[in-house]
C-alpha cells in the first residue's frame, strides 16, 4: 500500500511557486484527496504505519485517538481513525475553540501561527495519540501539536504525514517521535 499511495501522490500533487509567499513552494495535495482510489491508498497506507508502530511500541499498544491539524490533516485524521476504531482530535488553529484551551504559537514558513486543544471535556492524560498531518515542512506545525498533546498528558506514538519535504529537516523538530511520511521529496 505504501508504495501505490507514493506513486498516487507524486502523480496528483499539485506544486505552487512562491504561494503563499514569496520563495515558497507551496504542496497541495486537493487532488490527492479528491481521487477516491489515491485518498483510500493514502489512508491505507497510514494505517499500515501505525500498525508497524503498533508493533514497536511496548505490549503492542496501538493508537486509541488520532490528532488531525486543521485543516487539511482533519480529512486524513477522520479517515485513519475510522479504520483504525479509534476516536478522532481535531487540533485546531488558534480562536475556534472556546476556552479553557492549551495553546502553543509556532513558527511557520511564512509568519507565526498557534495551535490549540482543548483544556476540558476530554481526558487526553494516558491516551495513545497518532498524529497526522498532510505535509510535513519545517515541522513547526506538528512539533507545536506533540507539545500540545505532551503538556495535557497524552502519549504521542507517532506521527504520520502524507508528503515530506526533506530540505526543510522537520524531522529533527519533533523531538525524537517516529515520523512516516509516504513520499519524501
Ligand atoms: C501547511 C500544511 C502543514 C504545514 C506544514 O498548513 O498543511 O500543516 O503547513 O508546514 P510546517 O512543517 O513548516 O509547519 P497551513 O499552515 O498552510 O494550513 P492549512 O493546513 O490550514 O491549509
Ligand atoms: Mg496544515
Amino acid at each position: 500500500a505504501l508504495s501505490t499511495a507514493s506513486d498516487d501522490v507524486g502523480r496528483l500533487t499539485r506544486w505552487a511557486d512562491d504561494f503563499p509567499e514569496p520563495g515558497v513552494k507551496f504542496a497541495d495535495l486537493t487532488p490527492v484527496f479528491a481521487d477516491a482510489k489515491a485518498f483510500r491508498d493514502v489512508i491505507d497506507a497510514m494505517v499500515e504505519a501505525e500498525r508497524s508502530l503498533r508493533s514497536e511500541h511496548r505490549a503492542g499498544d496501538g493508537a486509541d485517538l488520532v490528532a488531525g491539524i486543521d485543516a487539511r490533516g482533519f480529512l486524513l485524521g477522520a479517515g485513519v481513525a475510522l479504520a483504525l476504531d479509534a476516536g478522532v482530535l481535531a487540533v485546531r488553529k488558534a480562536g475556534k475553540l472556546p476556552p479553557p484551551v492549551l495553546t502553543r504559537e509556532y513558527q511557520l514558513e511564512y509568519g507565526t501561527a498557534s495551535l490549540e486543544i482543548p483544556a476540558d471535556g476530554i481526558e487526553l492524560a494516558g491516551r495513545r495519540v497518532l498524529v497526522i498531518d498532510d505535509v510535513l515542512a519545517t515541522g513547526g506545525t506538528l512539533g507545536a501539536a506533540v507539545e500540545l498533546l505532551g503538556a495535557a498528558g497524552a502519549e504521542v506514538i507517532g506521527i504520520a504525514v502524507v508528503l515530506e519535504i526533506e530540505a526543510l529537516d522537520g524531522r529533527s523538530r519533533l523531538a525524537g517521535h517516529p515520523v512516516t511520511s509516504l513520499l519524501r521529496v
